[in-house]
């Protein structure tokens, strides 16, 4: 099967209108996608189209990562996500929605039924189907990188492959401009999981996608590389206390500082225990693992020297190296050591980044943010290191400085991954970040944790 990229500049796609409730919150979508030659706004309705009639996924960029998606109601078409991404089947997928009014429809298959169900509703309106534990979250962060876990309806319409049997499902309104036009457009509730192979690091440009997926799939939507960089957070608002299942986007501190949300827990593990029963059930998987041998040395850790490379590598090879706050490669090659410790060139003080909704700047916000992502290959330095240092030791070292700033580095660090490994480099060394700087450097580190192979701690 032939895969195609469909570029799409989200900002010649056609109008968009919409109508907030109370709080920013987004309830209803209204776009008008152009109906003449404009090749961006074809591009998307045939993604969509695909969408509602084929049995393959089309992958479509979110802000968080790229994902491959599916309508969420039809079983045919859940599981060519998982044939595609060779995902096992006890991993179910998070259900993206383009507004609250189309989850809420989803939550309320009949509003006969809610009426019966709940008899004693006056004025014959049926109350929110959404918990209300959940809307200081959904007015706070949504659209954006949040995803929260809901009671699946009894007589819910989704597909049964969605939830992989669990009785309760993640749903997320993403923050992304393609991503909101291509559900409203498809008018179906679009399960999608991140659109890498499975155990692969998570896409965050359309190359990264056709990397793991040319030819099982047909269609990439492309609308360049995405704004966050690591996936959403998922929380459940249903156990107390409520807990975070992942790691993302957005952080502890800011959930905590939600009215009901005050107590809530870290529940998931750094590194995946064997015997322990995961909350998220994705978390048990071997993940974001490139090819390469991956060395994380967490934060404060000296870069490595020469006998952490010959021991790595041997005599010589191919290294890569992805630099955050302190590391620098020394550019002479009689210093010694191939790395350096100092502060980043790139900024001195970390900042712990927080995303909140931009909903309130309408698209235009939106569109802003996207424009300042950053591509990894226009980054990526190589340094020939020669053989005539006093060692003899012959490398070559492809660098990725991500910058100090935690957003920077999460934004590139699945893309730095996979830029390396697509180099052919046979070790990458990375300079971890402090997970005390918020979640999103929690998150950054969860994953690394995840794909390292050798972590130096001490
Ligand atoms: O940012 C994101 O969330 C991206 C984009 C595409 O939206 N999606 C994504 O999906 O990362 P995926 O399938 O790669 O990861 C979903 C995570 C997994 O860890 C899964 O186990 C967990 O969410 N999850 C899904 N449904 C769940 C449920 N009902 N209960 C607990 N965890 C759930
Ligand atoms: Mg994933």
């Amino acid at each position: 099967m032939g895969t195609v990229f469909l570029p799409v500049d989200v900002r010649k796609i056609g109008k968009f209108s919409t109508i907030l409730k109370k709080d920013d919150v987004l309830d209803e979508l209204n776009i008008e996608v152009d109906a003449s030659d404009n090749p961006g706004a074809a591009h998307l309705r045939s993604a969509a189209e695909a969408l509602r009639t084929s049995d393959i996924p089309v992958a479509f960029p979110t802000e968080t990562v790229y994902g491959l998606g599916a309508d969420a109601m039809r079983s045919s078409a859940v599981n060519g996500i998982y044939k595609a991404k060779q995902r096992p089947a006890d991993n179910p997928l998070i259900v993206h929605f383009a507004s609250l009014r189309q989850l809420r429809e989803l939550l309320r298959p009949s509003s006969n039924q809610a009426q019966q169900v709940n008899g004693n509703i006056s004025n014959g309106v049926s109350p929110d189907p959404i918990p209300a534990i959940y809307e200081p979250l959904i007015s706070k962060f949504w659209p954006g990188p949040l995803t929260i876990i809901l009671p699946n309806p009894s007589n819910s319409p989704l597909a049964p492959e969605v939830t992989a049997g669990l009785d309760n499902f993640g749903a997320r309104i993403p923050r992304h401009p393609l991503a909101l036009a291509l559900i409203t457009l498809a008018d179906k509730p679009i399960a999608a999981p991140s659109a890498n192979a499975s155990t692969k690091p998570s896409p965050t440009a359309a190359e990264h996608v056709a990397y793991d997926l040319d030819g099982r799939i047909r269609i990439i939507l492309d609308g360049g590389p995405c704004d966050v960089g690591v996936e959403s957070t998922v929380v459940t608002g249903l156990s107390d206390p409520p807990l975070i299942l992942r790691p993302g986007g957005i952080s502890l501190e800011q959930i905590r500082a939600c009215p009901g949300w005050e107590r809530t827990e870290i529940g998931y593990k750094n590194v995946a225990e064997a015997d322990a029963r995961p909350s998220a059930p994705g978390m048990k998987y071997r993940h974001y693992s490139p090819k390469a041998t991956v060395v994380l040395h967490e934060v404060g850790k000296a870069p490595p020297g020469p006998q952490q490379l010959r021991e790595t590598l041997g005599e010589s090879g191919k290294v890569g190296v992805i630099t955050t706050k302190r590391w620098r490669v020394s550019r002479d090659r009689r210093d010694g050591p191939v790395f350096q410790s100092g502060e980043s060139m790139n900024g001195t003080a970390a900042k712990a980044d927080s995303i909140e909704s931009s909903y309130g700047k309408g698209f235009a916000g939106m569109i802003e943010t996207m424009q300042k992502t950053p591509d990894a290959r226009k980054v990526l330095q190589v340094h020939d290191i020669g053989d005539e240092d006093d060692d003899g030791l012959s490398y070559q070292l492809l660098e990725i400085p991500l910058g100090a700033n935690v957003s920077d580095v999460a934004r590139g660090i699945f893309s730095a991954l996979r830029e390396l490994d697509r180099s052919g480099v046979d070790a990458i060394f990375v300079e971890g970040v402090n997970d005390d700087e918020g979640d999103l450097a929690a998150a950054v580190m969860n994953r690394l944790r995840k794909a390292a192979e050798v972590k130096v701690v001490d």
